[in-house]
């Protein structure tokens, strides 16, 4: 195609209506390319995305579709995959539903891009994996939190040598999330459910998973403590429901290199933080705390040598004794710079490493860490094949 023409593609977006697929990649991803003017590639074409939103709730669809100035909506799937221009299928749905919905698409022809966990076992996340190759169309799992931009500059000072040898990584993920009653809880209720597909280390550890490989590399053994902290909440019909999920998980990880990766997820537990999530790595050379969007350093130079004395207040202020890491670069908002990763491949065949393969690696250590709880043991990560 010659120079500065335009195309569109047809994005046919499912869970539309729930929070990761409205906010962040109908309104801040799909809706921002096509107010930036579409996406450039590398021939000069323009790729202009058009969504066709599919959801259960007629009257929701309606009104974001109105809102948005969008005319394509339907609650009917298999209409929707049939859509005149319907090139990629994306699924932000409840993860119980997520299997049904890729395979659907796939059958239909489509390329294939979803939300994490690609399902709620391995074998399952594998088998998906089969089908999409096989099939041959381009797919894409999402990894939103290696865009994030604290998460940049700790891998650009990994990358860079900063840290010597690293020892040890300690991640505290969480914040409270109410229980309905007498405030709203401001996630679904069904994460609090385990038949629904709920649970704190299905939806954090697939995210752990790649975040620890590729900044730091392979995890060798997890082992992990999960704990049911709320057995009672409120839910979105207002009536009380029994927790069967995990809202806490306590992990710990081994990587190659002997390093050591603690991380806590937790709905469960007030922030004293910076961050919602944070992570602090150190190293002989010297140690940082990376967040969303800060990353802070402390060079062995620079290193105070505080002396134990409970018997004095502390003497040093030792959160001021830390360096800023500086943004150098711009980031964008991490669910559309990786949407226009996936557009890319699609459209001009540049790479995307993130595949259903990427995918089921996250639901195995989520797999593994339960059964860790469950047994009450560190358990070996075997390499995952297709
Ligand atoms: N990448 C991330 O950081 C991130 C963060 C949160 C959630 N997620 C993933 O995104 C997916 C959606 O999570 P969410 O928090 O947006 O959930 P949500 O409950 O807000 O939205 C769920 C969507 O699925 C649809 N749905 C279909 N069948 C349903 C059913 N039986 N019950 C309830 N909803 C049903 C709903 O209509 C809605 O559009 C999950 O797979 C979750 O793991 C990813």
């Amino acid at each position: 195609m010659a120079a500065n023409e335009e195309r569109s593609v047809g994005i046919v977006m499912n869970g539309v209506t729930g929070r990761m697929g409205y906010r962040q990649h109908l309104v801040r991803s799909i809706l921002a390319i096509r107010e930036q003017g579409g996406l450039r590639l590398p021939d000069g074409t323009v790729l202009r995305p058009e969504p066709i939103l599919v959801g259960r709730n007629e009257s929701k669809l309606a009104s974001i579709a109105k809102e948005h100035g969008l005319d394509r909506w339907t609650t009917d799937l298999d209409e929707a995959l049939k859509a005149p221009g319907a090139e990629i299928y994306f699924d932000a749905q409840v993860t119980s539903r997520r299997v049904d919905g890729v395979k659907k698409a796939v059958a239909a022809g489509l390329h294939v891009y979803t939300e994490k966990p690609t399902a709620e076992d391995t074998e399952t996340a594998l088998e998906l994996a089969r089908i999409v190759n096989a099939a041959g169309v381009k797919a894409g799992v999402v990894q939103d939190k290696l865009f994030l931009p604290g998460l940049l500059k700790l891998k650009r000072l990994v990358d860079g040598g900063f840290f010597g040898r690293i020892l040890s990584v300690r991640g505290e993920f969480g914040y409270w999330v109410f229980e309905g009653d007498w405030q709203e809880a401001q996630r679904p209720s069904w994460n609090y459910r385990a038949e629904d597909g709920g649970g704190i280390i299905i939806d954090m550890f697939c995210h752990w998973r790649y975040v620890l490989e590729e900044i730091f590399g392979p995890v060798r053994s997890v082992q992990a403590l999960a704990a049911t902290h709320i057995p009672e909440r409120v839910g979105e019909d207002e009536q009380p429901y029994t927790c069967t999920a995990d809202d806490a998980a306590y992990g710990i990880f081994e990587l190659d290199g002997g390093i050591v990766a603690q991380v806590n997820s937790s709905w469960t537990t007030r922030v004293f933080r910076d961050e919602l999530v944070e992570f602090q790595v150190d190293g002989t050379e010297g140690s940082a705390v990376a967040g969303l969007r800060r990353c802070r350093v402390q060079h062995r130079s620079t290193t105070p040598k505080p002396v134990w004395n409970p018997d004095l207040p502390a003497t040093e202020d030792f959160r001021s004794q830390w360096q800023e890491v500086p943004d150098n670069a711009d980031f964008d908002n991490g669910f559309k710079a990786q949407w226009e990763m996936f557009l890319r491949h699609v459209a001009a065949d540049e790479p995307f490493p993130w595949d259903f393969l990427a995918g089921a690696r996250g639901v195995q250590l989520a797999e593994l860490g339960l059964r860790s709880a469950r047994e009450g043991r560190r358990i070996a990560i075997p390499e995952l094949t297709l």
